[in-house]
């Protein structure tokens, strides 16, 4: 792989900039100077540093951040801050996106990667991945209230599939659904003539929001962590 390519791929630089620390000799292969940006790597193999710090190559990356509210789940908009506003460029860089969709003003978990094929994966309807919400509703949920919702209702122009819902507190509770249909628990809870007045995903597809995990901050997603998420496709016949 060309020297460029590979910086350019992990975050580290754009493509220019690498050649430019080419000239100024910034740029390390097995502790040689490297002269020209296009320079074939071994780039699981060679060692490489880039002004000084030693670069790690990876194509993908994984990213578990406990969203704010108010944010879009996007990686630009003309208005309002971005989910991708809250990493650093260099994961900019490598462009990751957010797996999925959470509304603007419901929080925790989310996931960003870079890997277009499992966060397809991990979206498609026919492969039910759990999500699950902590939420306030507006007004008491009673038991006929909560098995209606649990055996799906119309929300317009869509009837819900089954899903979970525990109360811990006549207004609060949590739901486990298994798609991800625009403004779905809120629509959920209107079709029951309620209100969500909270909304915080804790799972996803096996993964849990940390709980030292504060609200705007994010971390890679460990080797365990990427593997349950990988299981939870597995175990629904699809390869990974
Ligand atoms: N359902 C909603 O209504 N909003 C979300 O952000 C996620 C699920």
């Amino acid at each position: 792989m060309r020297l460029d390519r590979m910086l350019s791929e992990c975050g580290v630089a754009t493509r220019s900039e690498v050649a430019r620390a080419c000239r100024k000799g910034l740029v390390l292969v097995n502790g040689i100077p490297a002269t020209r940006p296009d320079l074939q790597v071994d780039e699981t193999t060679a060692a490489v540093t880039y002004c000084g710090a030693p670069v790690r190559y990876r194509k993908f990356v994984y990213l578990l951040l406990n969203k704010p509210s108010g944010y879009i789940s996007a990686t630009e908009d003309g208005s309002d801050p971005v989910v991708t506003d809250l990493l650093p460029a260099e994961y900019r860089r490598m462009g990751v996106f957010p797996c999925g969709r959470l509304d603007k003003y419901t929080v925790g978990l989310m996931l960003l990667t870079n890997d277009g094929d499992l966060s397809h994966r991990l979206l498609a309807p026919k492969n039910h991945v759990a999500k699950s919400y902590r939420f306030s509703c507006e007004k008491p949920l009673s038991e006929a209230e909560k098995s209606a919702l649990e055996a799906g209702v119309d929300i317009g122009d869509y009837r819900t599939k089954p899903c979970k819902i525990e109360m811990t507190a006549p207004c609060e509770g949590e739901i486990t659904i298994t798609e991800g249909k625009y403004h779905q628990i809120k629509r959920m809870f209107e079709a029951a003539d309620n209100k969500i007045t909270f909304l915080e995903r804790i799972s996803f597809g096996g993964i849990v929001l940390p709980p030292d995990l504060e609200r705007g901050h994010w971390r890679e997603l460990t080797e365990d962590e990427l593997d349950l998420l990988k299981k939870s496709l597995k175990d629904k016949g699809n390869q990974t």
